[in-house]
């Protein structure tokens, strides 16, 4: 995908001048986004909150697409959390819905542009069609090696932690012999490096259970705009406010340790 040239209107000579400005070490290299705000952006249109799911699952694609030609390699889109179960059925059964239709409509397309579709989460609690498509799209690219999209449905950070050391356990690995490396191997991550730049749409300003682990160190960006309203314009505004972060990781930024 990244380096296709899209047939978009977006692209060209502006879009050009526009990625210009980056220098590769700028561009975040994981890019993770909580998708939030999609029953406001309906809400506010006085249409059922389906429909804002609908706008936003459409939304997937231009702005994968936009953080691509920028260089950004990996990205993940929180989905359904492990808490998103409490909302009313039909909305839940219409949240399957939608992801079967998009794996359905965009696998192949996405498998011709190079892409690998990787799923963080639970399968074993989602119908069984539905984990059926997942696991075939995700067996279908994943000897790609172009961008990765992974897509956090079902997924809950503290599951995902409590699911590893649950598999550490009945391997038997004595306590000593636990580390860093060795748990991080038991996250559905496993091969993805953490993310640098955690995305909200919709202004709330928490986690809400994405990515405890990997996201120690990442780097918070939240706007205001609902998921379906985040376009090519607020990505690259969340990239600027990216390379204009100082990452220390708890050390010394080196033109300050004089
Ligand atoms: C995010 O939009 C999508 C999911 C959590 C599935 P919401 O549905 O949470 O939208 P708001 O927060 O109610 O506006
Ligand atoms: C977070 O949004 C989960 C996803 C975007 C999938 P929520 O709308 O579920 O989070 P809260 O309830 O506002 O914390
Ligand atoms: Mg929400």
């Amino acid at each position: 995908m990244q380096r296709r040239r899209a047939p978009d209107a977006y692209a060209g000579a502006e879009a050009e001048r526009s990625q210009a400005r980056f220098a590769p070490e700028e561009v975040p290299t994981h890019v993770a986004i909580i998708m939030d705000g999609n029953g406001r952006w309906a809400e506010g249109r006085g249409l059922p909150r389906l429909a804002g799911h609908r706008a936003g699952t459409e939304n997937i694609r231009p702005v994968a697409r936009c953080f691509a030609e920028y260089g950004v390699k990996h990205l993940t889109l929180f989905a359904f959390s492990t808490e998103n179960w409490t909302r009313p059925e039909d909305e839940v059964t219409g949240l399957f819905d939608l992801l079967a239709d998009v794996i359905e409509i965009q696998t192949r397309e996405l498998h011709r542009e190079g892409v690998r579709l990787r799923h963080l989460g639970r399968l074993d609690r989602l119908p069984d069609s539905l984990q059926a498509s997942i696991e075939s799209s995700v067996a279908m690219t994943k000897d790609n090696d172009g961008f990765e999209l992974s897509i956090a449905f079902d997924y809950g950070g503290r599951d995902e932690i409590l699911q590893a050391v649950r598999r550490l356990l009945a391997a038997g690995v004595a306590p000593d012999d636990l580390d860093e490396a060795k748990l991080s191997q038991h996250l559905y991550t496993y091969g993805v490096p953490d993310p640098d730049l955690i995305v909200r749409t919709a202004g709330e300003m928490r986690l809400s259970n994405f990515l405890l682990w990997q996201g120690a160190y990442a780097e918070h960006y939240v706007t205001n705009a609902c998921w379906p309203d985040f376009d090519r314009a607020e990505a690259i505004r969340a990239l600027e406010a990216y390379r204009g972060r100082r990452r220390s990781f708890g050390g010394v930024l080196r033109d300050n340790t004089d």
